[in-house]
């Protein structure tokens, strides 16, 4: 169900940003390159299993703010592959974004994507102007120097740096550099929804929980799973010497934590008075149960 799922809305989410990137230069093609190579778009799912709940939002809508996040997204794996940072070559299943356009033009085909990001919520033409400003602070808020930007900013700081970590520091570092985008999705699903303060928070700490348990999933599949099946450098962490859950708790325990993670997850999400959930919680449990 899920993987049908995130397949539909990633048709629906390819369709609108290649209308959003033309092809008239060369960055136009490098963004094009990597938002519409092949990816999972859990984020975009879990925007449209959120509006699941929500009313107010339009389909359309919550295509807008899918997209978004997508866009926002893969500018941040193209700007995390690149040589000063992961240094990685293979991005779903194809070579970096750096290897094909060159550095240069990794790095501005990254600021455009996410420049797009804010311009195509700007262009919505369901929201309110309130509501586009509500999202705009949102993903501005997860992503921007105190959100995601700062968890990479630990993340390379903890480099070659394994005796100044622990399980703790290193929650912190997953819970900004990748748990932020997909909390924010789950609230960007909840755009203009006038449920009550309860299930916002419901969905809040649900969406903190599945975060935090997708990065742990990733540092687990960096060394379990093979580039093949990756579409991306297996054992990137250890060449780079990262503080990863797997290398500061070993493999069993990094598996525990993100299922009771996730297994706290769904019991608050299963036993709240929410309707429409079906989704969310389907995509929960596909969160650690991926292998790629
Ligand atoms: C990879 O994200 C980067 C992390 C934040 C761990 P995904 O595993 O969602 O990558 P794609 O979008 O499917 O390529
Ligand atoms: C990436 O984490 C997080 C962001 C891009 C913000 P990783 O460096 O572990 O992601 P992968 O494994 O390269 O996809
Ligand atoms: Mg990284
Ligand atoms: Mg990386
Ligand atoms: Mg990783």
């Amino acid at each position: 169900m899920p993987l049908e799922y995130l397949s539909e809305v990633k048709e629906l989410v390819r369709t609108k940003i290649s209308l959003a990137i033309e092809n008239t230069n060369l960055i136009e093609e490098s963004m094009s390159y990597s938002a519409l190579s092949n990816s999972k778009m859990i984020r975009a799912g879990l925007i449209f299993a959120s509006s699941e709940l929500n009313a107010n939002l339009s389909r359309n809508s919550t295509l807008t703010l899918a997209s978004s996040v997508e866009l926002m997204h893969t500018y941040s794996l193209i700007h995390d592959d690149l040589p000063c940072m992961d240094d990685d070559n293979l991005r779903r299943g194809q070579p970096s974004n750096h290897v094909k356009y060159g550095e240069a033009n990794a790095v501005l085909a990254g600021d455009a994507l996410q420049a797009l990001a804010y311009e195509i919520i700007c262009d919505d033409e369901d929201m309110k102007s309130e509501e586009k400003v509500h999202a705009i602070k949102l993903l501005s808020n997860s992503c921007g120097k105190t959100g995601m930007i700062h968890g990479q900013y630990l993340d390379i700081l903890h480099e070659n740096n394994l005796e100044n970590i622990n399980q703790d520091i290193l929650e912190e570092i997953h819970n900004l550099k990748t748990g932020r985008l997909i909390e924010c999705s789950v609230m960007l699903g909840q755009i203009g929804s006038d449920s009550n303060k309860n299930t916002q928070n419901v969905l809040k700490e649900f969406s903190k929980k599945i975060g935090l348990a997708f990065q742990i999933t990733d540092d687990i599949l960096d060394v379990t799973e093979t580039e093949d099946v990756l579409g991306k450098n297996n054992n990137s962490d250890i060449k780079n010497n990262k503080a990863t859950y797997v290398e500061i708790v070993g493999l069993d325990n990094a598996l525990k934590r993100a299922s009771d993670l996730t297994n706290s997850a769904l019991s608050m999400l299963i036993e709240s008075d929410l309707d429409n959930k079906d989704t969310l919680v389907s995509l929960a449990r596909y969160i650690i149960k991926r292998s790629n």
